[in-house]
């Protein structure tokens, strides 16, 4: 298998790429120019090159864990599963290399002044300032959406999902013993919409809980307003509660704003819990730590309850860390990283049309992701994510997981430097010539 690594390109096919683009820059040489295309005050290096599969990526492993069946195929390209490529903030990096030289990891504790960082970074760039006291610590997000489910609904209930959605929200619903009920989003015009009859009849068929992807994943879909007001009417008729994943919310691409679940009236503060956490942000996801804000006092001590009986409000001792540093002092790196995959989406949309024949992808207004659209290729080659396998040494995520209407589709990761991305784009345009 092809090792990437900082001192070699991608991909030896990249001079194909080079041709295309014109401006492919590899690894540690990016630096002057990529300057240039930022302004003077780009002082990260997005373009660099790292070898990840010695440490384990799960990414570059190709394979979720030791139990899930591994992708294999010859030099893959991986632009799946949603971390990114980019090495965190060098303020994070430092802050741990301290604890790490300190040598003694024993258990650690967040103080008030921990709340107050998470407080105000969701200030600061959303406009959104919960109550401190609303707060409540988790491992990571999915761990946060179990304990809330065990703890306020019985086996059986039902829960809303919009799909295509984050297909762990299957698991964790099945898995747990409750009912999934899907609702399908309606596509217009490359667009999703929520479809807000068929919510209300599985709200009114006795539906307990919506788990709202808030940004949407895969789609990159920033709920506005209007809709979440919508969906919130709804759930206030009928006495659901909602789980609201915050956590693709902070990387924006547009204009629009993130619009936190509970911040749209009282009463859906009132009957949510708002889940965050500066993994996907930051690209931390290896050392979790996730903030949950619980307005309801009396549901936020019955899931402090769950959580300490389930053992998991102790803090892992790397993830507190880098949890205060990057909320702290990550503004810059989250614009700047938030430029550079803008970047990485326009060259997705301008190579797609030139060279991508039947397939659309659909521009995310937040995250790293982009929703392509090739259902019509997918008939025609019996399965487009496995063709990409295969036939260009490109992993991206099967739109299938996602649940229906994922059918068809194939997510790309855009999370990572300019030149790999060519080269997949690249490689997945060669495959689809040479199938003619
Ligand atoms: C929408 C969404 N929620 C949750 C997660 C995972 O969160 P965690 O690792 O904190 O459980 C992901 C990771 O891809 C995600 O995309």
């Amino acid at each position: 298998m092809h090792i990437v690594s900082s001192t070699r390109p991608a991909d030896s096919r990249a001079d194909t790429t080079r041709r295309i683009r014109g401006n492919t820059t590899m690894a540690s040489k990016a630096s002057p120019k990529a300057a240039s295309r930022h302004g003077a005050a780009k002082v990260y290096d997005f373009d660099r090159i790292y070898d990840r599969r010695q440490f384990g990526s799960v990414k570059w492993a190709n394979q979720w864990d030791e139990f899930s069946p591994r992708v294999e195929g010859e030099n893959l390209l991986s632009l799946w599963t949603a971390d990114m490529d980019f090495r965190a903030p060098e303020t994070v990096i430092e802050r741990l290399r301290e604890a790490v030289n300190h040598g003694i990891y024993g258990y650690t504790r967040r103080d008030p002044r921990h709340y107050e960082i998470v407080r105000a970074w969701f200030e600061r760039r959303h406009g959104w300032a919960p109550a401190l006291e609303s707060l409540l610590p988790a491992p990571a997000i999915m761990p946060a959406v179990a304990v809330i489910l065990r703890t306020f609904t019985k086996p059986g209930d039902g829960v809303i999902v919009q799909t295509p959605v984050y297909s762990p929200y299957f698991e964790v619903v099945r898995g747990n013993q409750r009912t999934l009920l899907t609702n399908r989003l309606l596509l217009r015009d490359n667009r999703y919409e929520p479809d807000l009859d068929d919510f209300e009849r599985l709200a009114a068929n006795g539906a307990k809980v919506f788990l709202l992807c808030n940004p949407h994943n895969p789609a990159g879909k920033a709920w506005t307003r209007e809709e979440l007001e919508a969906l919130n009417d709804i759930c206030a008729r009928y006495g659901l509660l909602v789980i609201s994943d915050d956590i693709h919310c902070d990387i924006r691409l547009s204009t629009l704003p993130h619009v936190v679940f509970s911040s749209i009236s009282e009463d859906a503060a009132d009957r949510s819990f708002i889940c965050t956490a500066p993994t996907k942000t930051f690209n931390l996801a290896g050392v979790p730590s996730a903030t949950l804000s619980v307005a309801n006092k009396a549901r936020r001590e019955a899931l402090l309850f769950a959580m300490q009986t389930s053992f998991m409000v102790n803090a892992n001792y790397f993830g507190r860390l880098a949890l205060e540093t990057a909320y702290s002092t990550g503004d810059q790196w989250v614009d700047q990283a938030t430029i550079y995959i803008g970047e990485n989406v326009r060259l997705v949309r301008e190579f797609a049309l030139a060279h991508l024949p039947g397939i659309t992808p659909m521009l995310p207004e937040t995250s790293f992701l982009v929703w392509l659209d090739a259902r019509e290729l997918d008939r025609k080659v019996d399965g487009i994510q496995r063709f990409f396998v295969e036939n260009a040494g490109v992993n991206l995520y099967d739109g299938r997981v996602y649940g229906p209407g994922g059918e068809g589709f194939i997510r790309l990761n855009v999370g990572c430097p300019k030149s790999i991305l060519q080269s997949g784009l690249q490689r997945m345009s060669d495959a689809l010539s040479s199938r003619k």
